[in-house]
């Protein structure tokens, strides 16, 4: 246990290595040539799933750290920077558990699954109202280990996903914008990097192939929709 904690505790450099950890600067620099649009999102997600399946250890230090990690959300790692931050998590998922439908900017996201099988719903937002979202919708996915979501404010910054059959781990590493990465100015109002949940029983079409949801309050969202029937 000690020795896969240290090993990633490298590879997210923490102590004295906290800046220098090689998967931060791996992803670090994966983020500005998303950004300057360097690589494509389909090219970067092929990417991340070519080192997680080529570097079969980097999966299972991970999976054996989550022994001793249960809760749903586990920070493991994080560099600050004045007006971003690099926030490396574990998010568990019990089986039949659904992250309801949100949508969120001011960050770019990939999430590795390492393990089960976890069902997808991805949408690219088209505009966003004090009230409603509106979006186009993709087909719904079944994602397996080593499979990569990636989600940013051109790609599929809609999204929802839960855990079918089994229970599913998802690494989650994403580079947050604002000052320290935590706060940024949004429709005209300085507030938390939240996310925007969606009444997705209440869409609408709204054209030919955007539809749109209505927001919802988050606790309702946990309520309605946390559940995969
Ligand atoms: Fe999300």
């Amino acid at each position: 246990m000690i020795n896969y904690y240290a090993r990633v505790k490298d590879a997210l450099g923490y102590g004295s290595k906290y800046y220098n950890g090689y998967l931060i600067k791996y992803f670090d620099n994966l983020f500005s040539n998303l950004e300057k649009n360097i690589i494509t999102p389909d090219s970067a997600k092929l990417k991340v799933r070519d080192l997680f399946k080529s570097d079969k250890n980097l999966k299972y230090q991970f999976l054996n750290l989550l022994r001793e990690k249960k809760a749903h959300l586990n920070i493991i790692g994080s560099k600050l920077r004045p007006f971003h931050r690099i926030r490396i998590g574990i998010i568990n998922l019990d089986m039949n558990k659904y992250e309801p439908i949100h949508y969120h900017d001011g960050f770019i996201s990939f999430q590795i699954v390492l393990s089960g099988k976890c069902l997808l719903h991805e949408f690219d937002k088209t505009e966003i109202f004090a009230d409603k979202i509106q979006y186009t919708s993709y087909k719904e996915q079944i994602l397996y280990a080593d499979d990569v979501m990636l989600n940013c404010s051109k790609y599929r910054d809609i999204h929802g996903f839960g855990a079918i059959d089994e229970p599913v781990s998802i690494l989650s590493i994403g580079k947050y914008y604002g000052i320290f990465g935590k706060f940024k100015f949004s429709r005209l109002k300085l507030m938390k990097n939240n996310r925007d949940y969606l009444d997705i029983d209440k869409q609408k079409s709204v054209g030919n192939t955007i539809n749109e949801s209505p927001l919802i309050d988050e606790n309702l969202a946990y309520r309605k929709y946390s559940k995969i029937l």
